[in-house]
């Protein structure tokens, strides 16, 4: 199994998936037209050519980057494909040279595996004041942020 970039008739499959968890409250619902706004960011991986995991690599800001809509299929679930598409996200942010990843999820006990840290949410001020806005849930967020330092020495100004 191998991560490969999101094609444009993935993104009807995406959706569907990312959504599935959206409604049992598991992660954020995306619009479809968000997705395919954001589609070059995809990551997915296939088996017998159908999408069973996708996630996604954001850029927001110089010197910051957003893990985002990490989704595996029930079925498919604990044989390696989220991680597969965790690290090909942190493969391309460490070719993009950029300081710190970072993550918002129900679930960070799995991120802590890569190595991410948990963080106030407040420590991430351009997201709280951009995308977080337009979430239904702000400004009473519940979900985990954190930050993976891909520069040891990273001081990111956010
Ligand atoms: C969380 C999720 C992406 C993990 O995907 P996955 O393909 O099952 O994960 P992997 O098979 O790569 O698991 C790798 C390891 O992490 C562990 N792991 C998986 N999910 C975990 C979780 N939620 N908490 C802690 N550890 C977890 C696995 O047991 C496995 O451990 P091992 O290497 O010791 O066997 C998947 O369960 C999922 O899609 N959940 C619903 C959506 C969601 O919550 N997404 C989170 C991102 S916002």
């Amino acid at each position: 199994m191998k991560a490969e970039k999101a094609r444009i008739d993935d993104v009807p499959r995406i959706h569907k998936l990312v959504n599935s968890f959206g409604s049992q409250g598991l992660m954020l619902p995306r619009p479809l037209s968000e997705i395919y706004e954001n589609m070059r960011d995809f990551y997915v991986v296939r088996e017998d050519g159908e999408v069973v995991g996708c996630g996604a690599l954001h850029i927001c800001w110089e010197d910051l980057l957003e893990v985002k809509s990490v989704a595996v299929l029930e079925g498919n679930q604990g044989k390696g494909v989220g991680s597969i598409l965790v690290n090909a996200c942190l493969e391309e942010a460490k070719s993009l040279d950029v300081a710190e990843v970072f993550v918002l999820t129900y679930e960070p006990d799995f991120f802590v595996r890569f190595g991410f840290k948990q963080i106030d949410l407040m420590d991430l001020p351009r997201k709280v004041w951009g995308e977080c806005q337009r979430c239904p849930k702000y400004p009473d967020c519940d979900e985990n942020a954190m930050v993976l330092k891909l520069k040891p020495q990273s001081k990111a100004k956010w």
